[in-house]
């Protein structure tokens, strides 16, 4: 059994996976955990633990841990005597986003808590860029315009938005239509910020314009690739206004956002499918 652990900016994750003896077959009865953690080593140390127990694996099965994410570059040491690999981030995701959606040559937008854009072929995986605008730029933006730091608060919130409030919209600016942009397109995200604008107005603003700048990075980096088809991954893929923003892109500019299964491990699932002794 391979471990792999995404020891992430703001979240750690881990994952189990079982392989035949010729390496294949993996995939089957991926086992799934994730954890927060003050510290790099205590986040992978805990995930480890949490993975063990809650699975009733015992510490012997595993033959290697694969280390990627943020804070891997901090972990210089075999955790628990196991043997630990580091995996390049930008190669697990890329890995892991081809395995979760079943496809290959495709582009990956890896929301976290910030945002990386990787171009994934088998045998040749690149990080195209990216953006700090991801999950950590809607908590930080809430916690001081609204005073809220969690996410299930700051979606119920959104979800009463009204965007007219803070967005200037396209129908503010202009009566005819411009290029392709509709009417109730963001000419100006927080553009217009009226002073009767509420809190679910101003977390509806943060979250649409967080997506839409993914959005479009993603539409560039598609347009770029010659492609029309973006998967979404990280703990940021799992959003229903996030989801609902990007739907809009699509309508605009026909490049189509996939969500796989299990998104926000894909890093992990990357870096334990990255084990050498696979094949
Ligand atoms: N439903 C959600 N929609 C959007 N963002 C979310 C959601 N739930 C959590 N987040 C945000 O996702 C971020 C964590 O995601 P993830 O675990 O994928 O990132 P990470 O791996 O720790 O960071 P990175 O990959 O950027 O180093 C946090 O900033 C958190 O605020
Ligand atoms: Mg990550």
């Amino acid at each position: 059994m391979i471990i792999g652990i995404d020891i992430g900016s703001t979240t750690t994750k881990a994952v189990s996976i079982e392989f035949d003896r010729d390496g294949g077959g993996a995939g089957q009865n991926i086992k799934k955990v994730k954890t927060k953690a003050a510290d790099v080593i205590t986040s992978a140390a805990g995930a480890l633990g949490k993975m063990l127990v809650e699975n009733n694996i015992k510490i012997g099965e595993i033959q290697r841990i694969m280390i990627t994410g943020a804070g891997a570059s901090k972990v210089n040491t075999d955790l628990f005597g196991i043997p630990t690999e580091k995996v390049d981030e930008i190669r697990a995701i890329g890995i892991g986003g081809m395995f979760l959606s079943g496809k290959e040559d495709i582009i990956i937008a890896n929301i976290g808590t910030g945002t990386a854009v990787i171009d994934a072929h088998p045998g040749a995986i690149s990080h195209l860029g990216g953006s700090g605008v991801g999950g950590g730029t809607i908590l930080g933006l809430a916690k001081k315009l609204l005073s809220l730091s969690d996410f299930t608060d700051i979606m119920e919130l959104a979800e009463r938005g009204n965007l007219n409030q803070v967005d200037l919209l396209m129908e503010d600016i202009m009566d005819m239509n411009l290029s392709f942009l509709n009417p109730e397109s963001t000419a100006s995200n927080f553009g217009k910020m009226l002073d009767t604008a509420r809190n679910e107005d101003i977390a509806m603003g943060i979250l649409n314009m967080v997506y839409q700048v993914i959005g479009m990075l993603g539409v560039f980096a598609a347009k770029i690739k010659h492609t029309d088809r973006i998967i979404v991954t990280g703990n940021g893929s799992d959003n229903p206004i996030g989801k609902k923003v990007l739907q809009v892109i699509t309508d605009l500019y026909s490049v189509h956002f996939e969500y796989p299964p299990d998104a926000e491990y894909t890093t992990a699932i990357g870096a334990g499918l990255s084990w050498s002794g696979r094949r």
